[in-house]
């Protein structure tokens, strides 16, 4: 180990951290007993027949023991809070049908997965009516990766995820199947949603702690847990970290600056892992990363914080000695070449509170803001135009494709940017630069992953067209989507 380089840097620029504006509130230490950490069931099929697979998805409502006492009502899909874990494989013909027993209407959006929008990627466009069921099918043809789960609604999408309507999604491939890393879920490959949450009198109170610039919670949860511990049985563990959080940041690091390596990003396994005893995480944003606890004795606990806030503990049981070393290379990303005669994309994110805005406007339903041809790469530069001193990090999220990072004004991507990705932290006074390719005709969203942000508007949609098909896509309203139409 003696000559890798370890990083010990969060990246992003320290001075837009979300920790010097008016309506921010930081994390408190929650004074209740530890709990076994929350590790979401995987979801079981209906049945398999061959290479097609049927699941059932049910947004439904929920009590959930959260804080001593009073159980706190939730949302959940399939579960009283967040979901599921949904398993994909890459080749596999998927039928999902998605349920809504909830009393208002829903969306169910794959964040990260690369199917058709629209519909089955579940943004607005996709309604499911409360008491009502929606069919998908696709076939999965992405590479494995963590991807998500979450209500779509908008402007409804920030109190529904707040509710608990997020779940994660683990795509596997054979690829992944042969690098050196920890795959028993439940046991040393676990989901980590984070998320903050307050609480009235053991409920959730969305209004009562609304923040039009995000909505932040007292506590850290993770997996819906407070003060969760996770019983390590294995020297290696592996993380699927999820920011799942409407607003806030996570500064994640160990008690201890124990060293952990990043595998993956939102998109899949890095070209190389990332070693470090700091990640950053804006909202929506993954990371999978692998911690070696080989250091450790059984007793030993390892505090997870952000900031300087326990996240989650880490108790240490007895494993067997396993000393793992990942390759250098783990998987190949292609540089990408822009298809020639394809211009440019600008877009710029502004603003903060009521007045944020995407390339100057807020969203309509039935508006197409830009078209790009399927399988062209396009770069887009995308630009925060905030304030270094007042403004924030706004987190660019595009539906429908995994794109690559080129350069953050001019200059280098962070460390961990080298793969694929969804989500970019775009800091104030920034452009990153990205190389965007769609492959399947459709609409898709594309905006900041602040949820309130998204709700109030921040967000627009493309059509990724196929000049060689004639499609017609019905855009429904927002009146469209809120009620059905007779
Ligand atoms: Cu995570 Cu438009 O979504
Ligand atoms: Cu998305
Ligand atoms: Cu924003």
């Amino acid at each position: 180990m003696g000559k890798t380089k370890v990083y010990n840097d969060y990246f992003f620029d320290e001075p837009i951290f979300d920790l010097h504006d008016g309506g921010y509130k930081p994390l408190e230490v929650a004074d209740v007993p530890e709990k076994p950490l929350n590790v979401p069931e995987l979801l079981k099929p209906d049945k398999v027949e061959g290479n097609d697979v049927y699941y059932t998805l049910t947004a439904q409502e929920g009590e959930t023991q959260i804080l001593p006492g009073k159980k706190t009502k939730t949302w959940g899909y399939s579960a009283s809070i967040l979901g599921k874990t949904i398993v994909y494989k890459k080749g596999v013909h998927y039928h999902v049908h998605l349920v809504n027993k909830l009393p208002e209407v829903t969306t169910f959006h794959w964040h990260g997965l690369n199917v058709t929008g629209p519909i089955v990627d579940g943004g607005p466009h996709a309604p499911v009516y409360p008491g009502g069921s929606r069919d998908i099918d696709f076939t999965l043809d992405q590479q494995a990766q963590t991807d998500w789960l979450h209500a779509h609604p908008c402007p409804n999408t920030a109190r529904q995820v707040w509710n608990g309507l997020a779940a994660a999604v683990v795509v596997t491939d054979d690829e992944e199947a042969k690098l050196p890393f920890p795959r028993n879920y439940g046991v040393d490959d676990i989901p980590v949603i984070l998320q903050d949450r307050s609480y009235h009198d053991n409920q959730l109170d969305y209004k009562a702690d609304y923040d039009m610039d995000g909505t932040l919670g007292k506590y850290a949860l993770v997996n819906g847990t407070i003060n969760g511990v996770f019983d390590v049985t294995t020297q290696r563990v592996r993380l699927r970290i999820l920011n799942g959080s409407n607003r806030r940041e996570w500064r994640l690091h160990f008690d201890d600056n124990h060293e952990f390596t990043q595998i993956a990003s939102d998109g899949g396994t890095l070209p190389e892992p990332v070693h470090f005893t700091k990640l950053m995480l804006t909202c929506a944003e993954r990371a999978e990363v692998i911690v070696d606890f080989g250091d450790k004795k059984p007793g030993d606990v390892v505090t997870l914080m952000t900031d300087n806030i326990p996240v989650m503990k880490f108790k240490i049981g007895e494993y067997k000695r396993e000393d793992v070393e990942l390759p250098e290379h783990m998987a190949t990303i292609p540089t990408p070449k822009p298809t020639p005669g394809t211009q440019i994309v600008h877009t710029v994110m502004s603003g903060m509170d009521d007045q944020v805005r995407l390339d100057g406007k807020l969203f309509d339903m039935q508006r197409i803001d830009k078209k790009q041809k399927i399988g062209d790469t396009v770069i887009w530069d995308v630009t925060n135009t905030n304030d270094m001193d007042k403004g924030m990090i706004h987190p660019f999220h595009m539906h429908g494709n995994q794109f690559l990072v080129l350069s953050r004004n001019g200059k280098d991507v962070y460390p961990n940017e080298h793969g694929w990705k969804d989500v970019v932290g775009v800091n104030a006074g920034e452009t990153v630069r990205l190389a965007v390719r769609f492959t399947k005709f459709g609409i898709y969203m594309y905006h900041c992953h602040i949820l309130e942000h998204e709700d109030t508007g921040m967000m627009a949609q493309i059509e990724a067209y196929d000049p060689n098909k004639k499609h017609e896509f019905h855009l429904i309203s927002m009146d469209e989507m809120m009620h059905p139409s007779k």
